[in-house]
C-alpha cells in the first residue's frame, strides 16, 4: 500500500514537471524566437520560391529558420531598411588586402612628388617604419602618371627623409615592384642579366622589378611575423565586412596560411567566409603533402580547390596570345607554364577530387586552360559528357579575360565557369584596344553577357582593384569607370555595351554565382530556410536604383551567421 502511493506520488510529480517543462519550451519558442525576429521594409531574397520577404528568424547554428513573406509575425519590431543577400567576391586575396591597408595607398598618385608626399605622410603616422625589419610598403604607383617612364631607387632617394630607408611599393596590378637604394643594395651582386619570365628594369636607372624578377627582392624582405598576419587578416574582414562581403573566394592560399586560417576562422575576428583556393609553393604543381581539404561546420572556411596561373597580366604585354599584341608585333606574351604540365598538374588536381582554378588572361591561355580543363573531366568522368562532368566539379577560369569565339563556344558547351571582375575590364579600356586592336577587343576582349549561361562568377580582385562590389556590379552593368563614371578615353558612354550585364544578373554574379562556384549554393547568396544568416541592410531598395546611384551607394549594416558584424555610424 505505501509503495502504490509513493509510486502516484512520482507519477503526480513527474506529470507536473513534464507540464512545467512545456511551459518553460513554449516559453523559449514564443519569447526567445520572437526576440529573433527581424523584420524589413522589404527583403530581396534571390530565392525562387520567394523573391521578396519581409521578415525572418533565426536558427541555433547561424542560419534562417524561417522566412516570412508578410509582416505579420512582429510588425512591432520592422525596421525601416532594405534587405539584400550578404554578398560574395568571387576572386580577392584576403591577406594582401589587409596588408595594403597597412601601407601607403599611392592608388591615383599624380606623379613622383605626390608618391614622395604620401611616403611620407605614411611614415610620420608609423614611426619605426622603414627600417630593415620592417619595411615600407605602398600599393598602386603607375608609371602611366610619371610620364611612362618606369621609375627609379633614386627617385626615392632624392627626397631628404626618404633617403636610407628600407621601401617596397607594389605597381598597381602588383607585377612589379619598386624599391628602394637601401633595398637595392641588399641584393646579391651582380644581378643576373636575364630572368626567365621577369624582368629587371634598367631604363633609365634600377629599382623596378617585374614578374619573376621580384623573387630576388622579396627573398630578402624580412617576412612578416605570424602576429603582423593576424592583424591583417583582421583588420580585411572589419574592411570588406563594412562594403557588405560576408564572403570571399581567396585567390590563393598557401599552406602555411591555409593552416593560420583555420586556427583563425572560428574566432570573434573572422567575420568573413572564406573559400580558399590553395596555392602551392611552387607554382604550377601538384603539392601532395598539402593538398588537403578543409571544411569547416559552420560554412566559415572552405578549401577543397586549387589555383593554377597560366600567363601574366595584359598591362605588360605578359598574357599569352594567339596572335601578336597590336602595339607589340614581335611578342605574343608568355605563358607560365606549357601546355604539357598545365594538363597534367590539372588531372593530378581533378583526380584528387579538387576543383581546378586557372589564372588566365590571354586567348592562348584561355585555350590552353579550357584544354587541360578539358582532359582532366575526360579523366575523372571517363564515361559521362563533359557538360555532365563540369557541373559536379566546376572548374573555372580566373578572371577569364581575352577569349577567342570558338574557344567561348567551348565555355558555353562544357559549362566552364568564367571568375570575371568588371573593374578590371573599365581599368583596362584605357589600353586594351590599343593591346589588341580593335578586331579581338570587340570579339573576344572582357565578355559579359555572351557567357552568362555559365553563370559566371563576379568579383573585384581586391587589392588589385576596389574591393566594394557595388562598384563592381555598376562597372558591369554601364561598363564605365566607378571612380570617374566615364567610358573609355572620357567618354560618356559605356566601353562595348553590348557585353554589358543587367543590374540583376550582376547582383547574381556577386551572390548566387559565387555560391555555385563554391558548392554552396541553397546555402550562400540567398535568403531562404535553412541558408546562411547572411544579409546587407540598405537604406533604399536595390530595386530601381538608377545606375549611377550604384557609385554612390552605401551599406547600413552587414551580419553574418546572424550576428551583426558592421553597422554604420550615423545612419540615416
Ligand atoms: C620588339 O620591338 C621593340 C620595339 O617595337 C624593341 O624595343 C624590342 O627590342 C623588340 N624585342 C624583340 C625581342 O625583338
Ligand atoms: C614543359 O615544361 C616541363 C617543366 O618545365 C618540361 O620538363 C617539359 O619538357 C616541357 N614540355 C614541353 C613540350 O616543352
Ligand atoms: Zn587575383
Amino acid at each position: 500500500m505505501k509503495q502504490a502511493m509513493a509510486g502516484i506520488r512520482v507519477l503526480a510529480l513527474s506529470s507536473v514537471t513534464l507540464i512545467a517543462l512545456a511551459f518553460v519550451v513554449e516559453y523559449i519558442r514564443t519569447h526567445y524566437l520572437a526576440s529573433h525576429i527581424h523584420c524589413y521594409t522589404s527583403i530581396k531574397t534571390l530565392s525562387d520560391d520567394a523573391p521578396y520577404a519581409n521578415c525572418f528568424t533565426l536558427g541555433r547554428n547561424g542560419e534562417f529558420r524561417t522566412v516570412y513573406t508578410d509582416p505579420s509575425p512582429a510588425p512591432e519590431t520592422l525596421i525601416d531598411g532594405y534587405v539584400l543577400p550578404g554578398l560574395w567576391d568571387g576572386h580577392g586575396h584576403v591577406m594582401q588586402y589587409g596588408e595594403m591597408l597597412h601601407s601607403v595607398d599611392l592608388f591615383q598618385a599624380e606623379g613622383l612628388q605626390d608618391v614622395r608626399l604620401r611616403v611620407r605622410a605614411y611614415l610620420e603616422m608609423n614611426a619605426g617604419t622603414g627600417s630593415r625589419e620592417d619595411w615600407l610598403r605602398g600599393i598602386g604607383w603607375d608609371q602611366a602618371a610619371f610620364g611612362g617612364v618606369m621609375p627609379t631607387a633614386v627617385d626615392l632617394e632624392a627626397d631628404p627623409v626618404l633617403s636610407g630607408k628600407y621601401i617596397m611599393l607594389d605597381r598597381i596590378d602588383v607585377h612589379c615592384i619598386w624599391v628602394s637604394q637601401a633595398v637595392l643594395d641588399l641584393l646579391p651582386k651582380p644581378m643576373p642579366e636575364y630572368v626567365e619570365g621577369g624582368e629587371i628594369v634598367r631604363e633609365p636607372g634600377l629599382g623596378v622589378f617585374c614578374d619573376n624578377a621580384m623573387d630576388i627582392v622579396r627573398a630578402m624582405w624580412p617576412k612578416p611575423s605570424g602576429q603582423t598576419k593576424k592583424k591583417w587578416v583582421g583588420s580585411a574582414m572589419r574592411s570588406l565586412n563594412e562594403l557588405g562581403i560576408v564572403g570571399v573566394h581567396d585567390a590563393g592560399v598557401m599552406p602555411g596560411q591555409l593552416k593560420m586560417y583555420e586556427e583563425l576562422a572560428g574566432g570573434e575576428e573572422w567575420t568573413v567566409r572564406v573559400y580558399a583556393m590553395l596555392e602551392c609553393a611552387a607554382r604550377n604543381t601538384f603539392c601532395a603533402d598539402d593538398a588537403r581539404t578543409v571544411k569547416k561546420a559552420d560554412g566559415m572556411l572552405v578549401a577543397q580547390s586549387v589555383k593554377l596561373f597560366a600567363d601574366g597580366a595584359l598591362g605588360s604585354w605578359g598574357s599569352a596570345m594567339i596572335e601578336p599584341y597590336s602595339d607589340k608585333p614581335n611578342t605574343s606574351g608568355s605563358l607560365l607554364v606549357n601546355a604539357t604540365t598545365l594538363t597534367s598538374v590539372a588531372k593530378s588536381w581533378a583526380l584528387h577530387g579538387f576543383q581546378v582554378n586557372i589564372h588566365a588572361i590571354g586567348d592562348l591561355a584561355n585555350r590552353l586552360s579550357i584544354n587541360a580543363m578539358t582532359a582532366a573531366l575526360f579523366e575523372v568522368c571517363p564515361s559521362e559528357s563533359l557538360a555532365s562532368c563540369q557541373s559536379k566539379r566546376r572548374f573555372r577560369i580566373e578572371h577569364s579575360q581575352i577569349i577567342h569565339p570558338n574557344d567561348q563556344i567551348r565555355m558555353l558547351d562544357i559549362g566552364i565557369i568564367p571568375s570575371i571582375q568588371p573593374t578590371h575590364a573599365t581599368s583596362d579600356m584605357a589600353y586594351a584596344e590599343d593591346r589588341l586592336g580593335p578586331q579581338r577587343t570587340s570579339a573576344e576582349a572582357y565578355r559579359m553577357k555572351s557567357l552568362l549561361k555559365t553563370n559566371p562568377i563576379l568579383g573585384s580582385d581586391f587589392p588589385v582593384e576596389p574591393a566594394n562590389p557595388f562598384e563592381g556590379i555598376f562597372a558591369a552593368v554601364a561598363r564605365r569607370s566607378p571612380r570617374t563614371g566615364l567610358g573609355a578615353g572620357g567618354s560618356n558612354d559605356g566601353w562595348h555595351m553590348s557585353e554589358a550585364l543587367t543590374i540583376e544578373d550582376a547582383l547574381r554574379g556577386f551572390t548566387l554565382s559565387p555560391a555555385r562556384g563554391a558548392f554552396m549554393e541553397g546555402k550562400a547568396g540567398v535568403i531562404q530556410k535553412g541558408s546562411f544568416a547572411d544579409w546587407i541592410v540598405l537604406d533604399r531598395s536595390f530595386d530601381g536604383l538608377l545606375v549611377d546611384e550604384l557609385r554612390q551607394l552605401k551599406v547600413r549594416e552587414t551580419w553574418v551567421r546572424g550576428k551583426k558584424v558592421f553597422s554604420r555610424q550615423n545612419a540615416a
